[in-house]
């Protein structure tokens, strides 16, 4: 099972301190880009939140994939629903085979807000988003309706089952290979018993991934 902690812009590096020596191993840990050099070389892996659409270069503010895998760093979340009213789609592809070229691994984020098409919507995003990529074997899949993260609503595991397919049947279709998928918004400890029994790769985590104990208990609960 994949389990990605993303811990958004929520710790202090007082909270971090004490987080990143005690988070369950194998875990994709993915901390605001100024921590990320605390949590290297540690028996888990290590994400960043989001990457540059550029190469290195005159780009004030901006981290490029390159920078970003030279120090450690396998895996970068792109398209998350907090990010995705500041970008276009194309722009997201170009993160992603940016990503891909440098040899991360990239952790697609897609999802429907409550009053949209959800079919259209998360089909939209997966062909546009994965122009040109022909090789799935580096990319997951992070299904995250956006009207659950951080509210503490999930679907249905039916519905979640019936929108897995739905992704599954677009990869059948459109590429030669699947993608790995996993389901993200307001998973806790209190609700992993119950999503666990979906047919899925693994979780992506916010807010509760920020408290390592309870990080724990969700790990545990998928061993
Ligand atoms: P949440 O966030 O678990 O706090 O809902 C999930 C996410 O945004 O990736």
């Amino acid at each position: 099972m994949i389990v990605v902690a993303n811990l958004k812009a929520y710790m202090t590096y007082e909270d971090i301190l004490k987080y990143k020596d005690n988070i369950p191993n194998n875990v994709i840990v993915c901390p605001s880009n100024l921590h990320i050099p605390f949590f290297l070389n540690h028996n888990y892996k290590v994400g960043i939140q989001d990457i540059s659409i550029y190469d290195t270069g005159a780009h004030t503010g901006e981290i490029c994939a390159s920078q970003v895998k030279e120090l450690g760093v396998e895996y970068a979340i792109i398209g998350h629903s907090e990010r995705r009213s500041k970008e276009t789609d194309d722009e997201i592809n170009k993160k992603v085979l940016k990503a891909l070229e440098n040899n991360l691994k990239v952790i697609l984020c897609i999802g429907e807000n409550k009053d949209e098409n959800k079919n259209e919507k998360i089909e939209y995003q997966i062909l546009n988003d994965l122009k040109n990529v022909s090789n799935l074997d580096n990319v997951i899949i992070a299904y995250e309706p956006v009207w659950c993260i951080g509210t503490g609503v999930t679907p249905t595991n039916e519905q979640i089952e019936e929108t897995i397919k739905f992704i599954q049947s677009i990869f059948q279709k459109n590429f030669t290979t699947n993608a790995k998928i996993l389901y993200g918004g307001s998973v806790d400890k209190n609700n992993i018993n119950t999503l666990k029994k979906i047919n899925l790769s693994g979780f992506l985590i916010g807010k509760a991934s920020t408290d390592y104990e309870h990080l724990k208990e969700i790990v545990d609960s998928l061993s």
